[in-house]
């Protein structure tokens, strides 16, 4: 294979190794405890739903209002603010259908359980289940979508039987029969289904790395599709950096979780992280191996069914994608930093460490880079964003003449 362009940066071959296996981004992994993953008709449902106001408490916030897709499906502020106010960074929802764990805590195994924790969550949407399903079937759009891929919507008319507000925790929940509370759940369970038949079509988009990497396929790298400084950033993150222990695949991401030992957003408690990320999962009815899954034998569920946490997971917290990073600011769970430079400022000291038990991890050493060098390794990092989704599926569908949300100041 004849090279067209002389490459002008030295390359390893573990590092072209390295980004080959990175690019390009596959489909979503196959979803068997949602048989509706990859029903179009689900898709237009969830998406939506995932515009629509009305599935919160106050009828004022939809997940397009904290994942915005003038943000990159995200919302910009350190933490999340809505009903309540987090103590979370919101991440994008671009790509998400490739996390094996969901939330920062990992205490959803499915991007369809997933979806339904921030619709009851008293500080995101404070809905309940029970009036979401409501909606869906009072709004006849939504009723006949869900009644041709889930069958006919129970008779949930009964407002003694089925009182507005009810949703775990509550009293008029607590107050239903259990058959009732099954039928609701079942609902809920096909709308988060729906929803993520959506978010598996927000696929990362092809960046420059992308294009790279296709040229170096071709025969043909081209190092002025991603400008030197990256490229020597990419030998960086894939070699001395070490980036590439937790930050690999066409996610960037181990899909696990780690303990950086970042203080908490201001005035929180430090979170727990995936040690009581871990219980909410166990205590969930939408698990993978639990009765809502469309697949609760499979692989996919014998590993949740198999988790076990120890004392070296207290603390620790999931490894973002770093696709669409540069468009994602802030940064890390508790929205800690407000650019990739104060991010990679961290990793060359580490000085913002906070240690808060001795079973923390210990993997990570100051870099001690130069200036050029961080910027080499930002570089790279902007060479993740990717062309952003169809305007289709960026905008709210036509027949719910639901405006696009307003972008945050
Ligand atoms: C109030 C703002 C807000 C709203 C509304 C909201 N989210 Fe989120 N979303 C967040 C925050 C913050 C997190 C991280 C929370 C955590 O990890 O505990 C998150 C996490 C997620 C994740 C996990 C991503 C990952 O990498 O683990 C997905 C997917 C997601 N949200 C989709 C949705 C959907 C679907 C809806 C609507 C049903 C929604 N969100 C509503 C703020 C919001
Ligand atoms: C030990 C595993 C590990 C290593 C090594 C590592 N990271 Fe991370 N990275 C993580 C985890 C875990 C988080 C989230 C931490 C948190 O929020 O508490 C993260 C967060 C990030 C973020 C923020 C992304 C976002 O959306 O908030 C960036 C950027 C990043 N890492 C880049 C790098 C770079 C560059 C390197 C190499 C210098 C590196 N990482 C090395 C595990 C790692």
């Amino acid at each position: 294979m004849a090279l067209l362009c002389q490459p002008s940066v030295d390359l390893d071959p573990a590092v072209i190794a390295f980004a080959r296996a990175a690019s390009p981004v596959p489909p979503p992994p196959a979803e068997p405890t949602n048989a509706l993953a990859d029903n179009p008709t689900a898709a237009t449902l969830g998406h939506m739903l995932f515009f629509d106001p009305a599935l919160s408490g106050r009828r004022d916030t939809s997940c397009a209002t904290c994942h915005d897709p003038a943000l990159a499906f995200t919302d910009g502020r350190a933490v999340a603010e809505a009903a309540g106010s987090g103590s979370f960074n919101t991440p994008t929802v671009l790509g998400a259908a490739h996390h094996r764990w969901l939330f920062w805590d990992g205490r959803a195994d499915s991007l369809w359980s997933q979806a339904l924790g921030p619709i009851e969550n008293p500080i995101e949407m404070d809905g309940s289940r029970l009036d979401a399903v409501r909606h869906v079937a009072e709004t006849p759009p939504l009723r006949s979508l869900y009644e041709s891929i889930a069958g006919p919507m129970p008779d949930i008319s009964d407002t003694v039987r089925f009182p507005s507000g009810a949703r775990p925790g509550t009293s008029s929940w607590e107050a239903m029969h259990p058959a009732d509370r099954q039928t609701i759940d079942t609902a809920f369970a096909t709308l988060g289904k729906a929803i993520a038949a959506y978010e598996r079509l927000l696929q990362p988009g092809e960046s420059d790395f992308d294009r790279w990497v296709a040229a170096v396929n071709a025969g043909t790298r081209d190092d002025d599709i991603l400008g030197e400084p990256a490229v020597r950033g990419l030998a960086l993150f894939a070699g001395a950096a070490g980036c590439r222990q937790c930050h690999f695949g066409p996610t960037l991401s181990d899909l696990e979780f780690h303990d950086l030992s970042l203080p908490p957003a201001d005035d929180a408690t430090p979170h727990p992280g995936r040690g009581a990320g871990y219980p909410l999962l166990r205590a969930s009815a939408f698990r993978a191996d639990g009765p809502h899954s469309d697949a609760p034998e499979s692989r996919k569920a014998r590993r949740t069914a198999a988790i076990r946490i120890g004392t070296e997971h207290w603390g620790a917290f999931k490894t973002p994608s770093l696709r669409n990073v540069a468009a994602t600011p802030p940064y890390m769970h508790a929205g800690n930093f407000e650019t990739l430079t104060d991010v990679l400022t961290f990793y060359n000291t580490l000085e913002q460490q906070v240690r808060r038990h001795h079973h923390a991890e210990d993997v990570l050493r100051p870099l001690d880079f130069s200036p050029a060098q961080l910027a080499d390794l930002e570089a790279f990092l902007s060479a993740l964003t990717g062309d952003p989704p169809s305007t289709l599926l960026r905008s709210p569908p036509p027949e719910t003449g639901i405006q696009n949300p307003e972008t945050h100041e």
